[in-house]
């Protein structure tokens, strides 16, 4: 009896020295240990045997489990670190040091642009919220105040899906859902991408950029607009920038304005870029019409709030000195890689 232990110990001791891999590991494993492995079947002799020899036969059973599970055990966890040291040697070492090649890439004007002027608006304490691409008709044009038939249609012909669905125009188109989504009180920006149907040329384009932003509270005034616009465009051309307001009609604000900022290049003396006016048309915005806050969900005699539609692509095109709309989507590199923030 005790010489059959021996055997299987030598069995063991033979066959565990192959293991390589889980594989390996795991027949041996049910070799010895599974139900009907060679350590059982041994337990199992316990009861055909005489009651003087089965205590000594018990204990050298036992012996024999415990020593072949502590070894499969120590088997298993060298198999496992070698596996992690295999997969640390084997990884490909990424070395921050190695030169680029010349062709790395870089971020698109506008998306610099963009993220400027997110991160100006999220130190001043806005949300900024993502908007679609597709909007409902309904939501681009009724929900900021644009019925069917209202001639301000005619500006923003777009493509109109079978399901009632445009391609947003502006970002004005998603207002209402975002108004309905947070409710008042409300600062928020949504940079999105819109596209019309456009007579093309150097300050045309069917697929543009626009951020627009919307604040709404208790006592919002007029001051509250121009006090926000100031500061960002201050941030953004990193100087102190003038502004003014003319009246300009949108029919999603009332009152409406053009906001114009002194013209950076010529500091208001007048030169090619401000057409010698001294001024940059740069951001149409207003006060949230009663209307529109009341289909946005928001109580009308309570809050106010302004408005504001900055041209991103018009944007980034004077703080890159781009002359021609068309550049930013022309996926020109060499054209785009000229593009130097002035
Ligand atoms: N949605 C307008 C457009 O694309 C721009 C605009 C004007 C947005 C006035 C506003 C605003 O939020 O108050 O022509």
């Amino acid at each position: 009896m005790k010489e059959n232990l021996e055997i299987i110990y030598n069995r063991f001791n033979e066959d565990i020295k192959l293991v390589t891999d889980e594989c390996s590991f795991n027949l041996v494993k049910v070799k010895f240990m599974g139900k009907n492995g060679l350590v059982n079947e041994a337990l199992k002799l316990i009861k055909t045997i005489s009651p003087s020899e089965k205590k000594t036969y018990g204990e050298e059973v036992n012996k024999l489990k415990t020593s072949i599970e502590t070894r499969l055990e120590n088997v298993k966890n060298d198999l496992e670190r070698l596996e992690i040291e295999n997969m640390i040697t084997g990884a490909k070492i990424i070395d921050l040091t190695t030169p680029l090649g010349e062709n790395i890439g870089s971020l698109h004007p506008i998306t610099i642009t963009q993220k400027k002027l997110v991160d100006i608006f999220e130190n001043m304490g806005f949300y900024v919220e993502d908007g679609n691409e597709i909007e409902s008709e309904y939501n681009n044009f009724e929900a900021v105040n644009i019925p069917k038939n209202h001639p301000a249609r005619d500006m923003q012909d777009t493509f109109y899906l079978e399901n009632n669905q445009v391609l947003k125009t502006h970002t004005s188109a998603s207002q209402n859902r975002i108004m309905k989504k947070f409710g008042a009180p409300l600062k928020v920006i949504f940079p999105g991408r819109c596209f019309r149907n456009e007579e093309l040329d150097a300050g045309h384009e069917n697929t543009f950029f626009q951020l627009e932003g919307l604040m709404i509270d208790k006592n919002i005034s007029i001051a509250n607009l121009i006090y926000f616009m100031k500061t960002m465009l201050s941030k953004i051309f990193e100087k102190d920038i003038e502004v003014r307001l003319r009246p300009g009609f949108f029919p999603f604000v009332e009152p409406g304005f053009e906001l114009d900022c002194k013209c950076i290049y010529c500091d208001g003396d007048g030169c090619s870029v401000c057409k010698q006016s001294g001024w940059i048309e740069l951001c149409p915005c207003g006060m949230i019409h009663k209307s529109v806050l009341e289909m946005g969900g928001i109580n009308s005699s309570e809050y106010r709030g302004f408005a504001f539609g900055l041209g991103l692509s018009r944007l980034a095109m004077m703080t890159f000195n781009i002359d021609d709309i068309r550049t930013l989507n022309s996926g020109k590199i060499a054209k785009l890689k000229q593009a130097k923030i002035k």
